[in-house]
């Protein structure tokens, strides 16, 4: 079990004071890498209008461009909701950026009530993501949204 206490903590230690977003999101993108379990790839992808652009990440080389409503980081941007996907094979229009990754959890970001963007995590592992992950990353999420944008 991940202690999501603590890793609000150290994401908020990383980033206090640093006024670079996108040293930022590089920085917190390694934290989770290597904090987490079982999971191949986790960063994030800003919304440019109605589409989602890479940003900062770990793992292997990922999609560009996911317009919103498409995949599960385009539905999560569109639905304004955390899409957290036990089984990608059954997410209709799930992008495969990774033939590696099973499951998937993805969490929008907002600036005024905005999406700005979405932290995404994926997992070779069917069902990594519980619901303590799914509340934990919603802090990291929050405490991210009030320092960072
Ligand atoms: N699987 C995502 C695409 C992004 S990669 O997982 C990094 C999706 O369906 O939106």
């Amino acid at each position: 079990m991940t202690d999501y206490t603590t890793l609000v903590r150290q994401a908020e230690s990383l980033v206090s004071g640093v006024p670079h977003l996108t040293a930022n999101l590089a920085n917190i993108s390694a934290l989770l890498y290597t904090s987490l379990e079982n999971i191949n790839w986790a960063g994030f992808y800003l919304s440019e209008g109605e589409k989602l652009i890479l940003g900062p990440f770990q793992g292997n080389p990922a999609c560009v461009e996911i317009p919103y409503g498409k995949g599960v980081c385009g539905t999560a941007a569109a639905a304004d909701s955390v899409q957290l996907v036990p089984d990608v094979h059954a997410f209709p229009g799930h992008i495969a950026c990774d033939s590696a990754s099973r499951s998937e959890i993805v969490i929008p970001i907002h600036k005024n009530d905005k999406i700005i963007g979405v932290l995404d995590i994926d997992s070779p592992v069917l069902s990594r993501f519980s619901e303590e992950d799914r509340d934990g990353l919603e802090q990291l999420v929050k405490a991210l949204e009030q320092q960072l944008f």
